[in-house]
């Protein structure tokens, strides 16, 4: 991958352009500069230096067709449809809900979340699930959140960062990894609680920011063997979050509950560790996996986006 230096060309003499790049502001102070480059040989990225005032659409056509870009105080994911930067949003809001005492929130109430648990989130995606239980687990668990899309992954670890996690959280740790290799690697019974939040198979109309997920995020889908090596690590529940538009859950052996009228958003899970029974046909065929659950969660939902009580 090119760092720096003349830009290069194809026969047509087209700028060549790197999927995704780093670069700062247009007006950066030498500290910024310095963090940007540093975190492009973190993610092993190409370093585009921008001029001062230079625009970032110049960039965009010429150098990169994605840059993650360090502002003051934040890193920007821009392409050429837009941009979007780590924002607590909902996640900040569930977290206010669940501090003044309400228990509706139905991440908690299907993993069962409590205090001192380990969360393994094997979607974090923007980072809104992660953080939620964080809160919820404390400054004695622990909340691990493993991300695919380097370009996600930058932008949520960095906000992740400098977010003010608040003495009654534990802080979520960001890791840049497939999933299912992750899984692989860890002891048996690593985790309480394993939680998958996968793309929806049918894409609906979203929030800005979930427009920018889809256009960056792993779209693969989650296998009955993924499940399995799930199970394996989780002592207590492996959850899957899914939508009653598509038909992951049933995939997975998972058969969902008839859903409520309000929300698309169903939810399945399967005992971990010790719950493992011999009664369950899993997709692979054979028995492996304990019984799936599902549920239809019947809070409201919102036109889009995730709304406050988890859901998108
Ligand atoms: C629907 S989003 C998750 C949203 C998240 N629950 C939140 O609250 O912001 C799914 C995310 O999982 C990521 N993903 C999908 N498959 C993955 C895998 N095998 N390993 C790690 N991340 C994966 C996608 O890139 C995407 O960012």
């Amino acid at each position: 991958m090119r760092v720096s230096g003349p830009r290069e060309t194809n026969t047509v003499n087209q700028p060549i352009r790197v999927p995704l790049a780093v670069t700062t502001s247009g007006k950066p102070e030498e500290n910024l500069i310095r963090r940007a480059r540093q975190a492009a040989r973190d993610w092993k990225l190409p370093f585009l230096p921008r001029r001062k005032k230079e625009p970032l659409a110049r960039l965009l056509e010429t150098g990169a067709e994605a840059l993650l870009v360090f502002e003051q105080g934040a890193v920007r994911l821009w392409d050429g449809e837009g941009s979007f930067s780590f924002n607590p949003g909902m996640a900040h809001l569930r977290r206010l809900r669940i501090l003044s005492g309400q228990e509706d929130d139905a991440l908690v109430r299907v993993a069962g979340l409590r205090s001192g648990d380990a969360v393994l989130d094997c979607t974090l995606g923007l980072g809104q699930d992660a953080l939620v239980a964080a809160l919820v687990v404390g400054p004695s668990g622990r909340v691990v959140g493993v991300e695919r899309s380097l370009a996600l992954y930058a932008v949520v670890s960095e906000g992740l960062a400098s977010y003010d996690h608040g003495p009654a959280s534990a802080r979520v740790e960001p890791v840049y990894a497939d999933a299912r290799e992750y899984l692989r690697s860890l002891p048996s019974g690593s985790f309480d609680v394993v939680f998958f939040d996968p793309m929806f198979e049918k894409p609906k109309k979203s929030q800005p920011a979930f427009e920018m997920l889809r256009r960056f995020a792993e779209y693969a889908p989650l296998t009955p063997e993924t499940l399995e090596e799930a199970c394996r690590v989780a002592r207590r529940w492996v959850v899957v979050k899914g939508s009653k538009h598509s038909e992951d859950l049933k995939k997975l052996g998972l058969v969902a509950e008839a859903g409520s009228r309000y929300t698309s958003v169903i939810w399945g899970r399967v005992p971990g560790g010790e719950g493992r029974a011999e009664n369950y046909v899993s997709p692979l065929g054979g028995p492996s996996l304990p019984t799936g659950e599902s549920f239809a969660d019947e809070a409201p939902a919102r036109s889009c986006g995730i709304n406050s009580r988890g859901e998108r």
